[in-house]
């Protein structure tokens, strides 16, 4: 027992942290079909990592693809690409670079800090201290645990009722990469907590209506990006008769699940799961909102990267029967968004504006009868895509609060 409790602790402390070195993000640039063709092939023959879009079946002439290539294929990636006469560019030149530049801002590393990416650890202990420190207007729940055991807890933001006010609800981090994301919920939490009281719409808001956050949907995947593998998307589950760990949260919704853009193979990063809600976070996450779709007037969710703002659907090329209410929330949202910093959005249905995509929570939410229900694709086109530098947390948070404000106080108009 002792024995294999101390081979367990150096297995432990032995766990490789994946590195980067020489490999590259490519931004692939097909206009014709036999490009589109070329590069679905060289996905079949040897891994390729889809960052934009998120899998090879949503590769379509005219569009930007964004694809990590391992420095063992650059030669073959290179010839391949010259011959197809495809235009590229080249968005990173050094991963492992990229990675280490991320963290560009300064406070002291074990602290949690709003414009730095922090741990779950770090995450965990603001839930705990934020949380008891506003006793009025926040509380917490768990609305269940993650597959590897860490628990989801829910931040509530209101003013104390006693009957149930009308809510929206948000969750970051459902992809264990983007890392913005969940910066984004912490920034939102203490944004609400200290506008309180002093800023108009933020009070109204606060005390008419309730603000559910979820900071991480994602926890086991987050952690995992911080420990193993900063590249990581999906879940961590695990099934007997593959090796192959985790499915994507965003494709394991109940809503026309793996029809379209989703992969049934346990190993792709865009697996839809074993079955609809198979994985944990996600039932947790659904239950919750099932149990409370009396209440809940909005559904929003935050992923980078790209710069979109998506509504439903994206299970369907059908418009949303709200869709041109939805759109023009949209716009509305984007323009207030770009009023700062001059920042570009593009807004629509997900089917369209990006590709169709079955099993997402926005248009699972929507079915339900979350009318407002909205995808937001922070920061930034690609630059950095999933390794936007720290120094970025403040504006790209900053721009969001708008957007998210704006929507929020359409809802609020209209309840
Ligand atoms: N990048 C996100 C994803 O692929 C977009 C989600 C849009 N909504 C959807 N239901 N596919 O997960
Ligand atoms: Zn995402």
């Amino acid at each position: 027992m002792r024995i294999l409790l101390v081979f367990g602790l150096v297995a432990v402390a032995l766990a490789e942290i994946t590195r980067f070195e020489g490999e590259k993000v490519f931004r692939l640039q097909p206009v014709l079909d036999e490009h589109v063709t070329v590069i679905k092939n060289l996905a079949q023959s040897i891994e390729l990592d889809f960052w934009s879009p998120e899998s090879e079946k949503q590769v379509g002439i005219d569009m930007d693809v964004d694809i990590r290539v391992h420095a063992q294929y650059l030669d073959l990636v290179y010839t391949t690409l010259e011959q197809s006469g495809m235009e590229y560019e080249i968005l990173l030149e050094d991963l492992q670079a990229a990675v280490d530049g991320q963290a560009d801002n300064k406070p002291s590393p074990r602290a949690h800090s709003y414009t730095k990416y922090n741990t779950w650890a770090q995450i965990q202990s603001w839930i705990a201290s934020i949380s008891t420190s506003n006793k009025d207007l926040i509380s917490k729940e768990v609305i269940g645990n993650t597959y590897e055991g860490r628990p989801m807890t829910l931040l509530k933001l209101g003013r104390k009722s006693s009957f149930a006010k009308p809510a929206i609800f948000m969750d970051c981090g459902i992809h264990a990469r983007e890392w913005i994301s969940p910066a984004f919920c912490q920034w939102f939490v203490k944004e609400a907590l200290s506008t309180f009281g002093s800023n108009a719409q933020m009070t109204s808001l606060l005390n008419q209506m309730d603000v559910y956050v979820l900071p991480v949907f994602n926890i086991d995947g987050y952690e995992y990006t911080h420990t193993n593998n900063r590249m990581w998307r999906k879940t961590r589950s695990r099934k007997s008769g593959t090796s192959c760990v985790g499915a994507d949260p965003n494709r394991n919704f109940d809503a026309g699940w793996c029809t379209l853009g989703a992969s049934s193979n346990p190993c792709s990063d865009t697996f839809c799961g074993y079955s609809p809600e198979s994985e944990i976070e996600v039932k947790n996450v659904a239950n919750f909102i099932r149990r409370n779709k009396a209440v809940i007037k909005a559904y929003l969710t935050v992923h980078s990267y790209s710069q979109l703002l998506l509504f439903p659907y994206s299970y369907s090329y059908n418009l949303a029967a709200h869709h041109s209410e939805l759109l023009k929330v949209a716009e509305g949202a984007s323009a207030a968004l770009r009023s700062l910093y001059g920042t570009r959005y593009t807004s629509g249905p997900g089917a369209t504006t990006i590709y169709p995509a079955a099993g997402g929570s926005d248009d699972w939410a929507y079915d339900l009868g979350v009318k407002y229900s909205y995808t937001f694709e922070l920061r930034d086109t690609g630059r950095y895509g999933f390794l936007l530098p720290e120094s970025q947390i403040k504006p790209t948070c900053e721009e969001t609060m708008l957007a998210v404000k704006y929507i929020a106080a359409y809802v609020q108009k209209n309840l």
